[in-house]
């Protein structure tokens, strides 16, 4: 059994022959791409700019069938229904809201109960903080009362102050790493007033995991009476409301340190990029071990791991704060990555990674219609993005559309002769043969598996996926791929796990 190339072009034209791999998709580990080998979106980083779903919220499918709520029954997204404000959902609550149909006028949001609570502090970098900071402050940062940003460069950017959390690292760390001699190239950029972002790069990067530990203790110092700190990435999007709602159920005296959970070795720690939060008790204890060993021993500590995040982990473990899986609370997908499981159905979602700023927008202008049509006593739960981001843009038929099908890849050998020990293509059924005939034949095979919910088709590769996912539009590699979902099934499996009487706001240590 060979195990298939995520890249369909090479094992084609190489391997010829066939390849079906299965991956279990519903508990696997929600890790940083770098870090774990079980994430699927490996490279992917530092994409935040790939092209996305549309933007608008509700376009209109141009493909037969494409209308998800006609095809389904689900309600029509432009049908205005009043959910009533209380924690329980009604059942099949018809909670798609047509963002469009609201007013964006804002919400009166920093006086939002808890807000006062909590910190929020977002770490991003001179290199592309012009890019990344302007949608935060025209949308989160409008909210929070108290809030700081952190960079590698201090200065005042559109009247914000800007903290340099390196500032304080010791001189023989700024020496002995070069990744540092980035730090100072940033600063004579600044000097000279060049273009910050031509820096960006593998130095810039690297200088990130400098930044965790003081970052963290110098936001507790800023505001120590806060009872709540969440730590947010330039390319996370935070929902207000759910946050508030999250934190306005913890007690900030118990330590929390929250995030996605993922793995280095034995090291858990939160992926940065969901976002994490520490309580009051937690900054508290991490503080104080922070003024004994961080010049003593974690800095040095920090040169040996590959990132901030796990670094953190590291001194707050020493600090004696345990971790608690967030998940899917604070979670690292996209709408367009995430599997629609029965698993986060009912949750409520307080973070996205990876987000540009145009779907951090998006997102926002969600929550603002959410708040307006629902207070702020109702969260919006994962099955509320599904129908406002997903189902729209499901159809029987998407051209140059990728990304989602990976249970099952079949690819037809390119021809009979280059199958030197033919065994995996001759076992396969006559059904999955013909699968990677045609796009029809594709989503015929589909059809025939009781467990098939969405299909991906191009050059005699067929791909059948369990799992719920939204993908995107095709490019680079991926283009020509042809994607299709069977919509009854959709709709079936998604009312399987209805209702959502009480939000899931369960997480565990
Ligand atoms: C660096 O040290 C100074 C002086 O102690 C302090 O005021 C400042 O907050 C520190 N900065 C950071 C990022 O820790
Ligand atoms: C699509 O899937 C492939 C293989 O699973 C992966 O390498 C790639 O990063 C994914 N792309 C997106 C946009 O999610
Ligand atoms: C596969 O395709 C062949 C030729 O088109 C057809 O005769 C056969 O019935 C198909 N088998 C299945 C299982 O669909
Ligand atoms: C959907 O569920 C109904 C009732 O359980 C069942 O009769 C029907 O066959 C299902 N449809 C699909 C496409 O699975």
């Amino acid at each position: 059994m060979w195990i298939s190339s995520a890249r369909p072009g090479v094992t084609l034209s190489r391997l010829s022959f066939v390849v079906v791999a299965s991956f279990i998709l519903l508990f696997w580990n929600y890790g940083l791409p770098q870090y774990s080998p079980t994430s699927r979106f490996s490279g992917q980083e530092e994409k935040a700019t790939t092209p996305t779903p549309a933007a608008t919220p509700h376009f209109i499918l141009d493909t037969p069938g494409g209308d998800y709520a006609a095809a389904t029954g689900y309600p029509d997204s432009a049908t205005e229904t009043i959910i009533p404000e209380e924690i329980n959902l009604p059942e099949s609550s018809p909670s798609s809201i047509t963002i469009a149909s609201v007013e964006p006028s804002l919400i009166s949001c920093s006086d939002a109960k808890g807000a006062e609570d909590v910190m929020v502090v977002l770490k991003t970098s001179a290199v592309e903080i012009y890019e990344k900071l302007p949608e935060h402050l025209l949308t989160l940062f409008r909210c929070t009362p108290h809030y700081a940003i952190f960079s590698d460069l201090q200065g005042i950017v559109a009247g914000q102050n800007i903290y340099d959390a390196l500032e304080n690292t010791t001189v023989e760390t700024k020496e002995k790493h070069k990744e540092f001699e980035d730090y100072r190239k940033i600063q004579q950029y600044r000097a000279e007033w060049q273009q910050l972002a031509d820096l960006k790069g593998e130095g810039t990067k690297a200088l990130d995991k400098w930044k965790f530990l003081p970052m963290v203790y110098k936001s507790y110092k800023m505001r120590p009476q806060a009872k709540f700190f969440v730590f947010i990435e330039a390319d996370t999007s935070l929902s207000w409301t759910n946050l508030l709602q999250w934190i306005n159920r913890l007690d900030s005296r118990i330590p929390y340190y929250a995030g996605a959970p993922s793995n280095v070795g034995k090291i858990r720690f939160a992926q940065r990029g969901g976002g994490f939060l520490l309580s009051n008790a937690a900054a508290t204890l991490y503080a104080t071990a922070y003024d004994q060993r961080y010049v003593l021993k974690w800095e040095k500590m920090t040169a040996g791991e590959c990132c901030g995040d796990v670094a953190l982990a590291l001194g707050l473990n020493d600090a004696h704060v345990e971790f608690y899986s967030a998940f899917p609370l604070l979670q690292g997908e996209t709408p367009a990555s995430l599997d629609w499981t029965k698993r986060h159905w009912c949750a409520p979602v307080v973070s996205w990674h990876h987000m540009s700023p145009n779907e951090i927008d998006i997102l926002w202008n969600f929550q603002q219609a959410w708040v307006k049509r629902n207070g702020w006593d109702t969260p919006y739960l994962i099955k509320n993005a599904f129908e406002e981001f997903v189902a729209p843009r499901l159809s029987p038929d998407r051209e140059n559309w990728d990304n989602l099908s990976q249970d099952q890849i079949i690819i037809k050998p390119a021809d009979a002769d280059s199958i030197t020990d033919g065994a995996d293509w001759y076992k396969l059924s006559d059904l999955d043969k013909n699968s990677t005939a045609s796009f029809e034949s594709c989503k015929y095979a589909c059809e025939q598996q009781n467990d098939c919910v969405q299909y991906r088709y191009k050059d005699s590769e067929c791909s059948l996926g369990k799992v719920i996912r939204l993908g995107r539009r095709a490019h680079g590699d991926s283009l020509g791929y042809r994607s299709g979902w069977i919509m009854d099934r959709i709709k079936n499996l998604t009312d399987s796990w209805e209702p959502c009487s009480e939000p899931n706001w369960k997480f565990n240590q």
